[in-house]
C-alpha cells in the first residue's frame, strides 16, 4: 500500500470498528492498548510480537459484524460469546497472514477454569485480551475500584492468575484504569501507535480482513467486494492505467464499501424494493466510507472508493458529480461495483447471465449514466474480464468456504461451554 503509515492503518480499523455500535466505541483501541502496556512491562516480547498483539487487541471482536451480538459482548457472563469468537478467528486465520496466531481470538471469552480441558496454558495470549476486554466493559459500568476488585474476585476462576499477576505488576496499574475512565489514554494510545510498525504485507492483508468482514454480515454481499476488486482491475489494465492508478484503484475499490459497517441488516437483506427512508439510510454507506478513510490514506483512494455510486450525468450520489469531475479509476470502480452486483445473486434478484448483465450495463449506457469508454471495453471483453475475476478471486473464495465450513465444526465444540 503506497503511502499509508502504521498509524494511518490503525486509524482506519478504529474508525471502522466504531461504526458498528455506539457503545463499542474505542472498545477495541482500548483493549489494543491495555494490551501494549502489559507486553512493554515484560521483558517477553519483541517488538514486532508487541505490535501484532496489539493488533490482536484491537481488532479481537472483528467476528461481531457478522453475528451482530453487541448486546452479549457488553453483557458480563454469557454464553452466547462463541459466535463471534469462532467468526473473529476464522476471518483472521483464513483471511489474514496471521494464521494460526489468531487462535487467542477464538478463545478470547474461555473462562480460565476451562483452559485445562482446551489445552491452553496459563500465559496463553487469550487470557491477555480477555482481560483487557473485561477491564473495558467492567469500568463502562462502573469505576476503577469496582474493577479492581472484580479483577481480583475473578483471578483464577474467570480470569488467568499469569495475567493478572502481570497487571498488578504494573507500577501504575491504578492510573492505567483511570486513564481509560476519563479518557485521556487516547494521547498515550496514539504515541503506541506511531511506535508500532507493520509492513505493507501485513496491512493488505488485514485491510483485506476488514473489508471482507464486512461482505459477511449479509449472506448476499459474500464475494461482493473482492469480485469488485477484481473487475476493476481487470478494467483498468485493460484500459492502461499506470501501476500507481491500478494501485489506487485496487484499494479504492476493495474499501468501498467499508462503510456499509453501519448499515443495518434488515435494510442490506430487505427482498424487494427499499422505503424512501431505508433509500436515505442505504446511501449513507458511501459518506461513511468517506468518513473512515478520510486522512489516512491517499485522497485519490479515497475518492475511487467514495465516488461508486456518482453517475457521469450528475443523477449519482452522495455529491451528484459529473463526468468532468470524475476520474477514469473512479468511473471504472462504479462500472466494476454494477457488474459485480449484476451477476451475483441479492436478495432482490437472482445473478442475471451475462446477456442480461450486459443489456443493463449497455441500457444504463444509452442513458448516459457510465463513462462510455469502461462500458465498451465491458462490452467487448466480458468474458474474459469475468474469467480474470474468477481466477484472481478463487483463493478468498476458498477461504469463505473454509470459514463456513470451520464455523460448523467450532459452533458444535465450543457453544456447549459455560
Ligand atoms: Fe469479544
Ligand atoms: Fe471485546
Ligand atoms: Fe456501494
Amino acid at each position: 500500500m503506497r503511502r499509508m503509515s502504521s498509524l494511518q492503518f490503525l486509524e482506519i480499523l478504529q474508525r471502522t470498528l466504531n461504526k458498528i455500535d455506539s457503545r463499542l466505541v474505542n472498545h477495541g483501541e482500548k483493549v489494543g492498548y491495555i494490551v501494549f502496556v502489559i507486553l512493554n512491562s515484560m521483558n517477553k516480547f519483541n517488538k514486532d510480537d508487541i505490535a501484532e498483539i496489539t493488533l490482536m487487541g484491537i481488532l479481537h471482536d472483528i467476528g461481531a459484524y457478522k453475528t451482530e451480538e453487541i448486546d452479549d459482548i457488553m453483557e458480563f457472563e454469557n454464553s452466547d460469546v462463541w459466535f463471534h469468537s469462532i467468526y473473529g478467528y476464522l476471518f483472521m486465520k483464513s483471511l489474514s497472514i496471521m494464521k494460526e496466531k489468531a487462535l487467542p481470538i477464538l478463545h478470547h471469552h474461555l473462562p480460565y477454569s476451562n483452559y485445562k480441558e482446551r489445552g491452553l496454558l496459563d500465559d496463553d495470549l487469550a487470557g491477555l485480551i480477555y482481560l483487557a476486554d473485561r477491564i473495558d466493559v467492567v469500568l463502562v459500568a462502573s469505576n476503577v475500584e469496582v474493577c479492581l476488585g472484580w479483577i481480583r474476585q475473578n483471578r483464577g476462576t474467570l480470569l488467568s492468575p499469569y495475567w493478572v499477576d502481570k497487571f498488578f505488576a504494573l507500577p501504575d496499574y491504578e492510573k492505567l484504569l483511570n486513564k481509560i475512565c476519563d479518557q485521556s489514554y487516547r494521547e498515550s494510545a496514539r504515541k503506541m501507535a506511531a511506535t508500532l510498525k507493520f509492513d505493507y504485507d501485513l496491512i493488505e492483508s488485514y485491510l483485506t480482513v476488514v473489508a471482507c468482514s464486512i461482505d459477511f454480515r449479509s449472506e448476499y454481499m459474500i464475494l461482493h467486494t473482492i469480485t469488485t476488486v477484481n473487475v476493476s482491475v481487470a478494467i483498468g489494465k485493460r484500459m492502461g492505467l499506470s501501476e500507481e492508478e491500478l494501485n489506487d484503484l485496487y484499494y479504492g475499490t476493495l474499501l468501498h464499501d467499508i462503510g456499509k459497517i453501519s448499515t443495518p441488516i434488515s435494510i442490506l437483506e430487505k427482498p424487494g424494493k427499499l422505503t424512501d427512508e431505508e433509500m436515505f439510510i442505504m446511501k449513507q454507506h458511501v459518506v461513511e466510507t468517506r468518513n473512515i478513510l478520510e486522512g489516512s490514506i491517499h485522497q485519490d483512494v479515497v475518492e475511487i472508493a467514495a465516488r461508486h455510486h456518482e453517475r457521469i450525468d450528475g443523477s449519482g450520489y452522495p455529491q451528484h458529480l459529473k463526468l468532468a469531475d470524475l476520474t477514469l479509476p473512479e468511473c471504472i470502480c462504479a462500472v466494476a461495483d454494477i457488474v459485480s452486483a449484476l451477476v451475483q445473486e441479492r436478495s432482490y434478484k437472482n445473478a442475471y447471465d451475462k446477456e442480461r448483465a450486459l443489456g443493463i450495463i449497455v441500457e444504463m449506457d444509452s442513458k448516459g449514466l457510465l463513462n462510455r469508454d469502461v462500458v465498451k471495453e465491458v462490452v467487448e471483453n466480458f468474458d474474459e474480464i469475468m474469467m480474470e475475476t474468477e481466477t484472481s478471486s478463487k483463493e478468498t473464495m476458498e477461504a469463505y468456504y473454509a470459514i463456513q465450513s470451520e464455523y460448523q465444526i467450532l459452533i458444535d465444540k465450543y457453544t456447549n461451554i459455560n
